[in-house]
């Protein structure tokens, strides 16, 4: 991204922003110097991040295989979805039925642009602005409603958004909230960065410092409550490189799991 776009209306280049530290880290090119300033920092603490958020999104790839394929889903609802990157979910989940539905819902306005940018005129697709701590606007919005039919099974995908959520958002009751509008046969993705069961880590606070503050590495029990009364699908809640991945990947930042509403 050129440096003049920052005078997009609405478009801060100076404050580094989530979804474009993380399209940096994936070598995406939607970023800007302050964006890559911050990514280098994290990378030059921990340099395996950047082969941790590819594990993440390799573990998306493998998550929608599996709703599309065994689990027969054909509509997908993908929040915090970030700007689009190699194979995003309506390509993957079309490869198994060019029927499949895909709505994209952020709360970044940049996200927002850059998605309708590039996927507008994507068939079966819709991208919504929404912010995860609205559950229920999210899908009452007008935009998802014309593509997603809410009475038939929906997989609800969470990749790398729930750290974004402080406790004091109830980011567990967020996902329950979600599926309890959904039927059963419905499913949930998530990743989510973990502390490693070790929180004191003088890593993990310089880092949240790079993002305000804003992140929340969590460990891993109560990672497990977002899945609480789902049914969790085998491997269960594991690092996302080791999730059906053959070989297994080895990154410990990001758990992520797959269940299923009963
Ligand atoms: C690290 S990126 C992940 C993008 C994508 N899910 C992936 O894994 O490739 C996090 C995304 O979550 C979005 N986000 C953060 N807080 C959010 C909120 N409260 N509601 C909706 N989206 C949010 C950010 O704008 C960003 O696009």
């Amino acid at each position: 991204m050129s440096e003049n776009e920052a005078g997009l209306p609405g478009v801060d280049s100076r404050t580094p922003n989530a979804a474009r530290i993380y399209n940096y880290f994936l070598g995406g090119k939607d970023n800007f110097a302050a964006d890559r300033a911050a990514a280098e920092t994290v990378l030059s603490m921990a340099p395996e991040v950047r082969v941790a958020a590819m594990e993440n999104r390799e573990f998306l790839v493998r998550a929608v295989e599996y709703l599309a394929g065994d689990a027969g889903i054909r509509q997908f609802v993908d929040i915090g979805a970030g700007i689009p990157a190699e194979r995003p979910v309506h390509e993957v989940a079309q490869l198994i039925d060019r029927d499949a539905k895909v709505a994209y819902v952020d709360n970044d306005p940049i996200v927002l642009t850059h998605s309708r940018a590039l996927l507008g005129r994507r068939l079966g697709t819709a991208v919504v602005a929404g912010d995860v701590r609205e559950p229920e606007a999210i899908l009452a919005a007008p935009d998802l409603a014309g593509l997603i039919d809410l009475d038939r099974p929906v997989a609800v995908i969470l990749i790398a958004v729930l750290h974004f959520v402080p406790g004091s958002d109830d980011p567990a009751g967020l996902v329950h909230r979600l599926l309890d509008r959904l039927p059963s046969g419905s499913h949930v993705v998530i990743t989510h960065l973990s502390d490693g069961g070790v929180p004191d880590d003088p890593r993990i606070a310089r880092t949240r410092a790079l993002y305000n503050g804003g992140l929340h590495f969590r460990p891993r029990k109560e990672i497990e409550a977002f899945f609480d009364g789902l049914d969790l699908v085998a491997p269960g809640l594991v690092g996302v490189g080791q999730w059906r991945s053959e070989p297994a990947g080895g990154t410990s930042w990001w758990l992520g799991g797959v269940a299923r509403k009963p």
